[in-house]
C-alpha cells in the first residue's frame, strides 16, 4: 500500500516534467467539443494529410472512425485512405519504424493516446509554438516541447515562425509569424490546431461520442419509465384513500 502511494507521489513529481509543461509556456486554454462534428472531421481530414505519414493511429480503424464522424465508406476510402488499405483495417503507417528511428532520432510515437496522456490542450499549443531554430537538426524548435526530433509539419499552412525577443532573451514568450509566409491566416492556423487536438481527443477515446449518444436514450427510457412508475403508483394508493 505505502509502495504504491510512494510510486504515484513520485509519478506525478516526475510528470511535468516528463510531459514537458515545465518549460513555463503559458498554455492558451483549448476546450475539446464531440458535438462540433465539422471541427472533428476537418481534424481527420487534416491528420490523414500532415501526420499519418509517420505517426499511426495503431488502435483506430478507418472504419469506426468514418461511422463516428459521419463520414460515408466511400468519401472515406478516396479522401483519408492514401495506403491503399481497406476501410475495416487500422490507421497504420506505411514508414518502417527502423528507417524513422534512423532519421528522427526518436520514431514518430503512435498517437491513438496521445490525447489522454498529454491532453487536447498540451496538443493544442505544441502545434501552435514551433519556431525557427537554425541550431536544430529540422531547422525547428518547440515551447512545449523543448528540443523536439519532430519537423514543424504544418510550416506551410502556419508560415514561419520565430522568436520576437532581443537577441540573447532567455526563455522568450513572443512569437510571431512572418507576414506571407504561410497559406493560412493566424486565426485559420488556429483552427485547424484546434481541430486537430479536438480529433485526437476523440481517437483516446472513441466511446465518449458513443456514451453521449446511449446517455440520450437511457435519459428518454427514464421518462417513458418515470410515467408509467407514476401511473401505477396512483393505482396501488387509489383504494388506500
Ligand atoms: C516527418 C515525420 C512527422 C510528421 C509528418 C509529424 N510528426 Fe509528430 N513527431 C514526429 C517525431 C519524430 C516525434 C518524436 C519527437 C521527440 O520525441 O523528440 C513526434 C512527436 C509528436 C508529438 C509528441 C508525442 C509525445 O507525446 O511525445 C505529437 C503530439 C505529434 N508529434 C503530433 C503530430 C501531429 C498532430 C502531426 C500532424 C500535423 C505530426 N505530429 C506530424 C514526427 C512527425
Amino acid at each position: 500500500m505505502s509502495v504504491r502511494i510512494l510510486l504515484l507521489a513520485a509519478a506525478l513529481a516526475a510528470s511535468p516534467t516528463v510531459l514537458g509543461a515545465a518549460t513555463g509556456w503559458p498554455m492558451q486554454p483549448m476546450t475539446p467539443d464531440l458535438e462540433d462534428q465539422p471541427s472533428l472531421q476537418r481534424g481527420l481530414g487534416l491528420y490523414a494529410n500532415y501526420c499519418l505519414g509517420c505517426h499511426a493511429l495503431g488502435f483506430q480503424r478507418y472504419e469506426r472512425t468514418a461511422d463516428d464522424l459521419g463520414i460515408p465508406h466511400d468519401v472515406a476510402l478516396n479522401e483519408l485512405v492514401f495506403t491503399g488499405q481497406k476501410i475495416g483495417e487500422l490507421m497504420t503507417t506505411a514508414m518502417d519504424p527502423e528507417s524513422a528511428k534512423a532519421w528522427f532520432g526518436a520514431p514518430p510515437p503512435d498517437l491513438t493516446m496521445v490525447a489522454r496522456v498529454r491532453s487536447p490542450e498540451w496538443i493544442y499549443n505544441y502545434l501552435k509554438t514551433f519556431y525557427i531554430d537554425e541550431s536544430r537538426p529540422f531547422g525547428v524548435n518547440n515551447k512545449v516541447f523543448g528540443n523536439v526530433g519532430m519537423p514543424h509539419a504544418l510550416i506551410g499552412l502556419q508560415g514561419a515562425q520565430r522568436e520576437a525577443c532581443p537577441a540573447g532573451t532567455a526563455d522568450c514568450r513572443e512569437l510571431v509569424v512572418e507576414a506571407g509566409s504561410g497559406l493560412l491566416t493566424q486565426e485559420q492556423y488556429d483552427q485547424a490546431a484546434y481541430d486537430l487536438a479536438n480529433f485526437l481527443h476523440y481517437v483516446g477515446e472513441p466511446m465518449r461520442l458513443e456514451r453521449q449518444r446511449l446517455g440520450i436514450y437511457v435519459l428518454i427510457f427514464l421518462a417513458v419509465f418515470g410515467v408509467f412508475t407514476y401511473l401505477l403508483n396512483r393505482e396501488f394508493w387509489k383504494d388506500v384513500h
